[in-house]
C-alpha cells in the first residue's frame, strides 16, 4: 500500500527545537523559572501525549507543577468519548477564569480530542474568552511556536486542521514515571465504530517506523524502565500503512527479543484484526504479558452489526477460546457499552451471557453516550435513561462477582510481581496480567520484581506479602 501520511521534517522539528530555546531564553531573561501545569482527561494516548507537552515546556524553560494556580502556561488535554468527559472539562476551564484572575499573565491552552470538534472550537472562541490557545491532536508538534505566539503576539490562537493526521518523531518527552512508560506505535483509526468519535479527530491510522520504536524502547530499557505498555487505538493494524513487511505481532517479538529484565504490554485490539499469530508471539515470549484487552462492546450480533464492529458473539468466542489455549494463564479485559441505541432487553441479556460465558478478569463498562457526528447519534434512541442505568447496575454486579471469584482463585499462589510504589500502609505492585498487589515492606522494593504470595483480595484488587 502507498504511504499517504505526513513525517514532520526533521528541519520543521528543528525549527520547533528552536523556539523552545528562544522561549527559555527569554524567561531567564526574566531571571525566573516560570511554572507550567498539565492536566490529562481520557486514556493513554492522551497520557502519551501530555508527556510530550511536559518535554516540549521543559525544552522551553519550564518547571512542572501540580496546580493551576500560579502557573504561567496551563495545557488542559481533553478527551471527546463521553459527554461527561466533555462536561467536565468545560466545568473546570470554566473555573480557570478565576485562576487567571489572580495571575493575569497565565496562559492557557486547550488540546486534545475534544479540540477535533469544530464545534467544540467554536464554543472556546465565543464563550472561553481567558482561553489564549487551543490546538487538535494533528498540531501537538506546533506546540512550541504556538506558545511563542501567544506570549510575545498577545493574540488568542486556534491551531485546528481537519487533516488525517502525521507522525512526529523525537519531540522531548517527560514521562511521569521511572518505570512505567507509554510507547504509542500508531495513531489515528480507520474503523468508524459507529458510536464513536476516535477517528474523526485522531485522523487516519499511521505507524511508526519499526526502528524508531526499536530506538524508544531500547532507549527505555536502557534508562532503567520495566513496565513498558506499547499504544495504538488498533495495534492489530500497525504496520498496514507501512509496506515493510512487519507486522504487530512481527513488532512485538523483536521488542521482546531485546535484552533486559523488563514487561511488554500493548493496547488496544480490536476482536476483528486480531491474529492467531499474535496470541502465538505472546505465548513464546516470557517478556510479552499474558494480558489481552480485547473489548467487545455487546454479546448480540444484531447491536454489534450496527456498531459497525465487523465480527460477530461466535467469531469472538473462538478467539477467546484460541488465546485461552495458548495461554492457560491468560488474564482477559475488555470494554462494553449498554444501552447502545435499539438495544433490546434480550440483547443486553445477550452481552450478559457472553461475560458469564468468558469470564473476564475486568471490565471496563460505559452507557451509550451520543457523540455528534457520528452515526449512532442520529438513530433512534427509545430506551429510556433509567432502563439504562438499571442494564448497567446489573452488568455490574454479574462482572464485580466474577472478579472476585477469580480474585479469590489466586489466594494462596505465589506470582511474579513489579513492585511500583506506594499507597500508604502498603507497597503496590502489578501482576504480570496486571492486577493490582496491595503488600506490606520497605521502599527499597520499589522497581524490583519480586515474589509474591497472595494471601487475600477484594473484587478490585489482590494482598499479598513478598516472599525474600
Ligand atoms: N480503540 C479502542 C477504544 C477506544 S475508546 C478500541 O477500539 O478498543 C474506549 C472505549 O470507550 C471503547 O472501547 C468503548 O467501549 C467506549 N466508547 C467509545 N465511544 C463511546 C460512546 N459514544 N459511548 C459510550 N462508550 C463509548
Ligand atoms: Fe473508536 Fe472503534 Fe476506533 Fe476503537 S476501533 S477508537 S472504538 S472507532
Ligand atoms: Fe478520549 Fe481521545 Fe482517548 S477521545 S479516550 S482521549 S483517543
Amino acid at each position: 500500500m502507498e504511504r499517504h501520511t505526513t513525517v514532520i521534517s526533521q528541519p520543521e522539528l528543528d525549527r520547533q527545537a528552536a523556539i523552545c530555546r528562544e522561549i527559555a531564553s527569554y524567561w531567564k531573561a526574566e531571571g525566573r523559572t516560570p511554572l507550567a501545569f498539565v492536566d490529562t482527561y481520557g486514556c493513554q494516548q492522551n497520557e502519551a501525549d501530555s508527556e510530550r507537552i511536559r518535554g516540549m515546556l521543559r525544552a522551553c524553560g519550564y518547571r512542572m507543577s501540580d496546580t493551576e494556580e500560579g502557573a504561567d502556561c496551563i495545557v488542559i488535554n481533553t478527551c471527546a468519548i463521553r459527554e461527561h468527559a466533555e462536561t467536565r472539562v468545560y466545568g473546570n476551564v470554566g473555573a480557570l477564569v478565576h485562576t487567571k484572575n489572580r495571575h493575569p499573565a497565565q496562559k492557557i491552552f486547550l488540546c486534545g480530542c475534544m479540540m477535533g470538534q469544530p464545534a467544540v472550537v467554536e464554543k472556546i472562541k465565543h464563550s472561553y474568552h481567558h482561553v489564549d490557545g487551543v490546538f487538535n491532536p494533528h498540531q501537538l508538534w506546533r506546540f512550541p511556536e504556538l506558545l511563542q505566539s501567544v506570549l510575545t503576539r498577545r493574540k488568542r490562537i486556534f491551531a485546528v486542521d481537519d487533516s488525517a493526521g502525521n507522525i512526529a518523531e523525537g519531540i522531548p518527552v517527560v514521562r511521569a514515571s521511572k518505570l512505567k512508560a507509554w510507547v504509542s506505535i500508531m495513531y489515528g483509526c480507520n474503523n468508524f465504530c459507529s458510536y464513536c468519535i476516535v477517528p474523526y479527530v485522531r485522523g487516519r491510522e499511521r505507524s511508526r517506523r519499526p526502528e524508531e520504536i526499536i530506538e524508544e524502547v531500547k532507549g527505555l530499557i536502557a534508562a532503567g524502565y520495566k513496565d513498558i505498555t506499547v499504544l495504538g487505538q488498533n495495534v492489530n493494524s500497525y504496520g498496514k500503512d507501512l509496506d515493510c513487511g512487519v507486522d504487530f505481532a512481527d513488532l512485538m517479538a523483536s521488542l521482546a527479543e531485546l535484552p533486559g529484565d523488563f514487561w511488554l504490554r500493548f493496547m488496544t485490539s480490536h476482536p476483528k484484526d486480531a491474529s492467531c499469530k499474535l496470541f502465538d508471539t505472546i505465548a513464546s515470549h516470557n517478556k510479552i504479558c499474558n494480558q489481552f484487552h480485547l473489548p467487545f462492546q455487546s454479546g448480540n450480533d444484531r447491536v454489534l452489526k450496527t456498531m459497525n464492529r465487523h465480527y460477530n458473539r461466535a467469531q469472538y468466542l473462538e478467539l477467546v477460546d484460541y488465546g485461552r489455549k495458548v495461554m492457560p494463564n491468560l488474564v482477559l479485559t475488555s470494554d462494553v457499552i449498554v444501552g447502545f441505541p435499539g438495544e433490546t432487553e434480550e440483547e443486553f441479556e445477550d452481552t450478559i451471557s457472553l461475560i458469564e460465558q468468558v469470564r473476564y478478569d475486568a471490565l471496563f463498562t460505559f452507557i451509550f453516550s451520543p457523540r455528534g457526528g457520528t452515526p449512532a447519534a442520529k438513530m433512534e434512541d427509545p430506551t429510556p435513561k433509567e432502563e439504562k442505568n438499571r442494564r448497567f447496575d446489573k452488568l455490574c454486579n454479574v462482572q464485580n462477582r466474577i472478579s472476585l471469584e477469580i480474585h479469590q482463585a489466586y489466594v494462596g499462589k505465589t506470582m511474579r510481581v513489579l513492585v511500583d510504589g506506594r499507597d500508604g500502609e502498603n507497597l503496590t505492585a502489578r501482576t504480570e496480567g496486571g492486577r493490582l498487589v496491595r503488600l506490606p515492606g520497605d521502599d527499597s522494593l520499589i522497581g524490583q520484581f519480586i515474589d509474591a504470595k497472595i494471601t487475600g483480595c477484594t473484587t478490585w484488587s489482590l494482598v499479598g506479602e513478598a516472599v525474600l
